[in-house]
């Protein structure tokens, strides 16, 4: 059986108990910390930052997973690693010099991966599919929670999923934005392999019992 991995996505969390929601996630059977930075310009959204992150990082027994929504993300990568990051992934439309950014990433000490927003195709991926630990598609528009899953990501995980077979690759497929158990079903029956959920935990009336289900998912 291959197990999916839940990463529940903190910007969904109640930011005036921080620890409170940070301890729940930690009690629960996911597996990562899902962190979305987002500067106004790439997203048109401001999240939150490094102190932020570094507060999270103190109370967390899991891995954040820190999803860049920034421009030119080459200039924080050491600085995302000193606060706690484990993984960090970069927008494919975020950055020029993209095999660059991930050697940074890998260079710090950090699993590294790619993030396509949804007009992007999957085929940009064809020659740095090895560099990744982790591709994350997009299945909204980036920069807000509680939006509505795009169906068209459903044949995008099938393509994915296709080419990293036929590379022989073991990269993750990680999926972004308006998760719950349906779309959840619909996503691991594709091929995904991480799921990332915000508003579908966070304002569940027992977000343990929901992030179990998303776990039950695994094939
Ligand atoms: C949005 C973020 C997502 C967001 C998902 O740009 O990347 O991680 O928190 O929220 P939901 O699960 O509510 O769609
Ligand atoms: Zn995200």
């Amino acid at each position: 059986m291959s197990e999916i991995l839940i990463a529940p996505s903190v910007l969904a969390a109640d930011f005036a108990n921080l620890q409170r929601d940070i301890e729940m996630v930690n009690s629960s059977n996911a597996d990562w910390f899902h962190i979305d930075v987002m500067d106004g310009h790439f997203v048109p959204n401001i999240s939150y930052g490094m102190p932020v992150i570094e507060a999270i990082k103190k109370h967390a027994t899991k891995p954040l997973d820190v999803h860049l929504m920034i421009e030119k993300p080459e200039r924080y990568i050491e600085t995302f690693k000193a606060v706690g990051a484990d993984i960090i992934t970069v927008h494919h439309e975020a950055t020029v010099h993209l095999h660059r950014t991930l050697r940074q990433i890998k260079d710090v000490g950090c699993k590294a991966g790619i993030v396509l927003n949804i007009s992007t195709p999957i085929s940009v991926l064809e020659d740095i599919l090895s560099e990744c630990y982790m591709v994350l598609l997009m299945s909204i528009n980036p920069g807000f929670g509680g939006q509505k899953f795009e169906p068209v990501t459903i044949d995008r995980v099938k393509k994915l999923r296709k080419m990293i077979d036929e590379q022989g690759l073991d990269t993750l497929i990680e999926i972004d934005g308006g998760v719950n158990q349906e779309t959840g079903k619909q996503l691991v029956e594709a091929g995904a392999d991480v799921l990332v959920a915000g508003s579908y935990v966070f304002n569940a009336n027992n977000p343990v019992e929901t992030i179990a289900g998303l776990k039950s998912l695994s094939r």
